[in-house]
């Protein structure tokens, strides 16, 4: 058969609170034009992230009531721990609230001033925790990865040219450790091919640099090298996943991505020395080592979710639902981040909203005509979330890339939501000459898109800047 069925069946469902378009307005003006700031309720479908927002199985449910709450030696930290250890093969298992707190604890440990650290590119709570450190975030993308519109199968890879003449700049002794993300979210959802990680360990290997993988959608990843990289078509995901870890040193996990949790992490290496401290740090900012800032029930749903996600007809399932939003956005001349990603949509906002220029912030703009218009949450990816101010002239330095991510939580909408969405982007694809630009009008040091504060452009407004 042709049709790819979600493979599984709806035992609880939550309602959607309907809205207007006139409400809608209201209500993003409160929010000051920030999606972070509105009231989850008051969204009709989020998209705003996949993370945290899985539908959770009804095993994980029992695993939730099965939980040991034991301060230490809890059951479900055994179970968790096994989990791990038989995926990514690694000695230590740390767990951690979520991904960021296994960051700020490696950062801790191997950051500092004068420290690099190269990535594929870095997710910005990754960015924020290694910069936090003193240490220097460098993203090594391919060119490939930054041409939206190209179409090639692993856009997520690292730049291996790069990385060699960056060892070389900046001397192995500076770099603590590499990181390769998988997939690469900034760069669209893309997967990193086994082939890249597998050379980049190999050249790390040779200057003594360890390589970790930030492994939130390791599943996802592995489902794409399974489909797209020869002479992996006959291995399951689950073999994949195993080689794709073997090759690294250690790993950070935000489990609330391909662990199908609303909460967690881990952080996990083969490295004693450096376990010993992070264990220590552990128990000042998280908790003892068997819960790590997490209750023994979460343990038991992670271990589980991590079982669920290797299925290969869920990852099927998952990556042919993205495929399907893109295309319905393609067809119509949408322009997006090619080809679909693994948990999101990116839509190029320069090509969408043209007229807008980076530091009025197209894919603010889009974001917010998305929410008035459909009730449909996203998020921008672009100046508003990686831009930076030039220390001299205090202009706004752009990334490469302005985006509105629409990532699709796991588990949680139909197809009809999903063709709901597409109306929605292409009504307002239809009217995008009219969006106005935003200007940001209050925001935080550091990771300003959680809270900063927006004002539509009027031409009054945009003549007096
Ligand atoms: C690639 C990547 N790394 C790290 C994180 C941080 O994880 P958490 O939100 O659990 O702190 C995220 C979260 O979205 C992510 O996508």
């Amino acid at each position: 058969m042709k049709t790819i069925i979600e493979p599984f069946k709806i035992k609880s469902v939550e309602p959607i609170r309907f809205t207007t378009a006139e409400e809608r307005r209201r209500i993003l003006h409160r929010a000051h034009y920030n999606p972070f700031l509105l009231r989850a309720d008051d969204v009709m479908i989020d998209l705003l992230t996949d993370s945290g927002t899985s539908a959770m199985s009804a095993k994980q449910w029992a695993g939730i009531m099965d939980g040991d709450e034991a301060y230490a030696g809890s059951k479900s930290f055994f179970r968790f721990e096994e989990t791990v250890r038989k995926l990514t093969g690694f000695k230590h298992i740390i767990p951690t609230h979520q991904g960021r707190a296994a960051e700020k604890i490696l950062f801790s440990i191997v950051g500092g001033k004068g420290k690099f650290i190269p990535n594929n590119t870095h997710f910005d709570t990754t960015r924020a925790n290694v910069e936090f450190s003193g240490a220097e975030a460098v993203d090594l993308p391919t060119p490939e990865g930054m041409q939206p519109d190209l179409i090639a199968d692993f856009k997520g890879n690292i730049d291996l040219g790069k990385l060699a003449a960056f060892i070389r700049d900046k001397g192995a002794a500076n770099i603590p450790l590499a990181m390769i993300t998988v997939t690469n979210n900034s760069e669209g959802g893309q997967p990193v091919s086994m082939k890249n990680i597998r050379e980049a360990k190999k050249l790390l290997a040779r200057n003594g640099i360890p390589l970790f993988l930030d492994a939130c959608r390791f599943a996802e990843n592995a489902y794409f090298i399974k489909h797209r990289e020869r002479g992996y078509s006959r291995k399951t995901v689950e073999e994949i996943a195993r080689e794709m870890f073997s090759y690294a040193d250690g790993c950070t996990m935000s489990a609330k991505k391909d662990a199908l949790v609303n909460m967690g992490g881990f952080l996990a290496m083969n490295d004693d020395a450096m376990a010993l401290q992070a264990r220590n740090l552990l128990i000042v900012t998280e908790g003892f080592p068997t819960y790590g800032g997490l209750a023994g029930r979460d343990l038991e749903a992670i271990a589980q979710g991590l079982d669920e996600i290797l299925d290969e007809h869920y990852l099927t399932y998952r990556i042919r639902s993205v495929q399907y939003l893109g295309e319905g956005l393609t067809r119509a001349g949408v322009p997006i981040v090619q080809p679909p990603g693994g948990h999101a949509i990116y839509i190029d906002a320069k090509r969408f909203a043209a007229h807008i220029p980076p530091h009025e912030y197209p894919g603010q703009a889009i974001v917010c005509e998305l929410y008035t218009t459909g009730g449909i949450r996203s998020v921008e990816i672009g100046s508003v979330m990686f831009g930076k101010y030039d220390p001299a002239t205090g202009r706004l330095i752009s990334p490469p890339m302005e985006l509105v991510r629409l990532a699709i939580p796991r588990r949680v909408y139909t197809q009809s939501h999903v063709d709901y969405v597409v109306e929605v982007i292409l009504d307002v694809f239809a009217r995008r000459a009219s969006l106005p630009g935003y200007a940001i009008t209050e925001e935080a040091p550091v990771l300003r898109h959680f809270t900063a504060k927006f004002a539509p452009l009027t031409k009054r407004t945009r003549r007096g800047k």
